[in-house]
């Protein structure tokens, strides 16, 4: 029986979702049955993030934590853990840390008490999120200049490995198909796989459009990741259909994007995706799942960011207020013509 994402994928590679905070704790239920029918793995969106998990140095929040995995652990789900080192998110007594031995303390207390606690239920970590600046070069987070360097991303992996040798780990990040950034995840890889830290994988968010990137720069980077021995996986696929400011200036306005807030231009499906913006979705979906098709033996995992419409944090990014429309099901957990272009892949054969 091949009619859902997962079945219809099961000998190729995982079939993921993100999980919103309303998703977990039980308030969306259609969407919970959606999950359970037609995915086979879940990440949590935002549940896991530092400032949630461990808001205080003394405290740590685990309720809503608690109940995803356990939610994974009933479904039978490959359980992501969301994100243990990242810039972003990050707890703002951490961000106050000026000393460096104190940085590598907090982050080692962290990676144990949260790697510990689902040691053994949570399958894949995202150990190091967005370490890399758009042309290769280290983001210079605050893990990065408190601690004098990229050591820091050896340090967490190592940690990881150890309050849990059977996960794993993953460094995940956006934009991993350009050429220059690529570039630096090779350098990175290469350069924690020779001080013998493990690393299982590397994570492609995934954050795509209608135009771009190509299909073409999409596979260099999945052979080139590949080719250093680890798996890849995309971690946060979602196709937005709306316009950017910057397409329709001809130039960046990454800055103010409230001048555009309530601008119908912005806009155009404020109800639903017009029959031949679906087509065009669809499209651009058939050609991404027949490279990850092409590339199975390589991709361990496809990870939705998020299960509906609905939920997409793209509804509110860079624009707010908008209704975006970038997964496979509509915001009544519908499957779009995208759902059935994808799953035609491999039942017409
Ligand atoms: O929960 C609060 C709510 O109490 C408050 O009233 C409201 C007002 O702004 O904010 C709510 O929190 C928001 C949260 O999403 C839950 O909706 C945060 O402001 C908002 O910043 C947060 O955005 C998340 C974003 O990461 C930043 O953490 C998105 O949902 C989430 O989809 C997005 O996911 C990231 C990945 O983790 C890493 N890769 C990029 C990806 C997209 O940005």
């Amino acid at each position: 029986k091949l009619n859902t994402l997962k079945d219809t994928f099961l000998q190729d590679f995982l079939i993921g979702a993100a999980l919103s905070n309303t998703q977990i704790t039980g308030a969306d239920k259609n969407a919970i049955n959606l999950l359970e029918k037609e995915f086979n793995s879940i990440t949590p969106e935002n549940d896991m993030k530092w400032e949630q998990i461990h808001p205080e140095k003394d405290s740590f929040y685990f309720e809503i934590a608690d109940k995803y995995v356990a939610l994974g652990q009933q479904e039978n789900m490959h359980i992501v853990g969301h994100t243990l080192v990242w810039h972003s998110q990050l707890a703002p007594w951490v961000q106050n840390i000026k000393d460096s031995s104190e940085l590598a303390n907090t982050i080692e207390t962290h990676i144990n008490k949260i790697v510990g606690r689902y040691k053994g239920k949570i399958t894949t970590w995202d150990v190091v999120n967005e370490a890399l600046n758009e042309d290769g070069t280290p983001r210079e987070s605050q893990f990065y200049k408190v601690m004098g360097g990229e050591n820091y991303i050896e340090h967490a992996f190592k940690l990881a490995a150890k309050a849990d040798p059977n996960a794993k780990l993953v460094y995940n990040d956006y934009n991993l198909w350009k050429p220059e950034k690529r570039a630096g995840v090779i350098r990175l890889v290469k350069q924690l796989q020779e001080s013998g830290v493990k690393l299982d994988g590397v994570g492609m968010q995934a954050h795509w459009s209608l135009e771009g990137p190509s299909i073409e720069d999409i596979e260099n980077s999945i052979i080139a990741y590949s080719n250093l021995g680890v798996k890849v996986s995309f971690t946060e696929l979602d196709v937005t259909v709306l316009p950017n400011p910057w397409d329709l200036n001809g130039a960046a306005v990454e800055q103010s994007y409230e001048q555009y807030e309530g601008d119908p231009k912005m806009n155009p499906y404020p109800e639903k995706l017009t029959d031949s913006a679906q087509v065009k979705l669809a499209k651009r979906y058939e050609d991404i799942f027949k490279l990850f098709l092409k590339h199975k033996d390589k991709i361990e995992r496809v990870t939705f960011w998020g299960v509906n419409d609905g939920q997409s944090w793209l509804n509110g990014w860079p624009i707010k207020g908008r209704t975006n429309h970038p997964l496979l099901f509509d915001r009544e957990n519908k499957a779009k013509q995208a759902y059935q272009n994808v799953l035609a892949l491999k039942t017409k054969k």
